[in-house]
C-alpha cells in the first residue's frame, strides 16, 4: 500500500483523484488550504481510515516526518482566472515558494512528484495544435501571468530539483477539464453557462464565441495524471487533454439544449490575452501512457448539468 499526498485534494480535480487513489487501496493525505477547495468535496471520504486531511498552505513548509510518503500530486493552485487573479501574488507564491517547499518534501522522502502544469504555459499558442515541443507565447507582464508564468517556473523547478537533486518527477500539461466539484463562481466557460442556464439567464459569450476550446472530462483527466505518475523512465512533460475541439458558441448552444434551458445567448467583449485557440496534440500520452480520453462531451456535460442542478 503506497502513501499518496495530493496537495490541493479538497479541490475540484483533487477531490476526484483523493476517490479514485482510496479506491485503488492507496493511502491518502489531501493538503489544501481551503482557497478555492471546499470540505464538501471531500466529506464522504472523511470517515475512510486511509484518508487523512490537513488543512495547510503550501506557501508554508510542511514536513510529515512522522510518515513516509510514495507519491505526491502537487495540485495546490487557483485554476481559474477569476481565483488566481484573486490574489495574483500568493499565485506567483503557491506555484514558486510552495512548489520549492513540495520538492523540498519530495526530497526528503525520495518521494515521486507529479505537477499539475496547465496549457496556460503555451499562452496564446501560433502553433496549433500544441505539442509539449512548442516553447508558447505568453505574455509575462498581464492580469494572467501570475498563473501562466508561475506555472512555467513551477516546471523549471521541477527539472532543477531533478537535475541537481535526482528528485522523481513528473510533469502533466493539463488542458480544461470539467466535471462535478466544479465552483459555481469559478467564471469558468462550462460552469458559467450551466449555472446561467439551469437559471434561465443570458448565457454570455465572450467575443463572437469562434474561438475554440477543447474540454476533457474530469475523470479522463485524473486516469492520465495516474498513469503518468505509475510509468517508469518518463518525466514528461506530457499534454492530458481532449483533442476534440469545439467552439464556445457550439458549447453554449449544447448546453442550453441538454439542461432544457430558455436562456438566450449574449455576447460581451473578449478579456485580455484569453486564447483564441487551445487543442492538444496528445500523440505522447497515447504512446507512453497509453492514455487517451473516452467520455463523450455530451456525456461528461450531462453529469456535469446533474451536479450543478444538486448544488444551486
Ligand atoms: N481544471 C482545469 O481545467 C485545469 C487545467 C489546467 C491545469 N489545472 C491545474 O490542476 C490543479 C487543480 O485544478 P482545479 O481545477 O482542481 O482547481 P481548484 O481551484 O478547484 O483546486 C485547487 C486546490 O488547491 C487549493 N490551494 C490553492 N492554493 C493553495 C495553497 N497555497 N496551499 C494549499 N492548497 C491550495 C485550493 O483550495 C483548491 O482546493 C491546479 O494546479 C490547476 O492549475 C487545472
Amino acid at each position: 500500500m503506497k502513501t499518496v499526498l495530493v496537495t490541493g485534494g479538497a479541490g475540484f480535480i483533487g477531490s476526484h483523484l483523493c476517490k479514485f487513489l482510496l479506491e485503488k487501496n492507496e493511502k491518502v493525505i489531501c493538503v489544501d488550504n481551503l482557497f478555492t477547495g471546499r470540505k464538501e468535496n471531500i466529506q464522504e471520504l472523511m470517515n475512510i481510515p486511509n484518508f487523512r486531511f490537513i488543512e495547510h498552505d503550501i506557501i508554508d513548509p510542511l514536513y510529515l516526518d512522522d510518515i513516509k510518503i510514495d507519491q505526491i500530486y502537487n495540485l495546490a493552485c487557483p485554476a481559474s482566472p477569476v481565483h488566481y487573479q484573486f490574489n495574483p501574488i500568493r499565485t506567483v507564491k503557491a506555484n514558486t515558494l510552495g512548489v520549492i517547499n513540495i520538492l523540498g518534501l519530495a526530497k526528503r522522502h525520495r518521494a515521486r512528484i507529479l505537477q499539475a502544469s496547465t496549457s496556460e504555459v503555451y499562452g496564446d499558442p501560433i502553433e496549433h495544435p500544441q505539442k509539449e515541443s512548442y516553447r508558447g507565447s505568453v505574455n509575462c507582464i498581464g492580469k494572467r501571468s501570475c498563473y501562466d508564468e508561475g506555472k512555467r517556473v513551477a516546471e523549471t523547478l521541477f527539472f532543477d530539483y531533478h537535475r541537481e537533486h535526482n528528485v522523481d518527477i513528473r510533469i502533466a500539461r493539463i488542458f480544461n477539464t470539467f466535471g462535478p466539484n466544479m465552483t459555481k463562481n469559478d467564471g469558468r466557460v462550462i460552469s458559467n453557462f450551466i449555472v446561467q442556464a439551469l437559471n434561465n439567464e443570458d448565457i454570455t459569450v465572450y467575443g463572437t464565441g469562434k474561438q475554440t476550446r477543447s474540454f476533457c472530462y474530469v475523470d479522463d483527466t485524473m486516469r492520465g495524471l495516474y498513469n503518468l505518475m505509475n510509468t517508469e523512465n518518463f518525466t514528461g512533460p506530457v499534454n492530458i487533454g481532449n483533442p476534440r475541439e469545439s467552439c464556445v458558441l457550439e458549447i453554449a448552444e449544447l448546453i442550453v439544449k441538454l439542461s432544457n434551458s430558455n436562456s438566450k445567448i449574449k455576447f460581451d467583449p473578449l478579456p485580455p490575452d484569453d486564447p483564441k485557440q487551445r487543442n492538444p496534440d496528445i500523440s505522447l500520452a497515447r504512446e507512453k501512457l497509453n492514455w487517451e480520453p473516452k467520455i463523450k462531451l455530451e456525456d461528461g456535460l450531462k453529469d456535469t448539468i446533474e451536479y450543478f442542478r444538486k448544488i444551486i
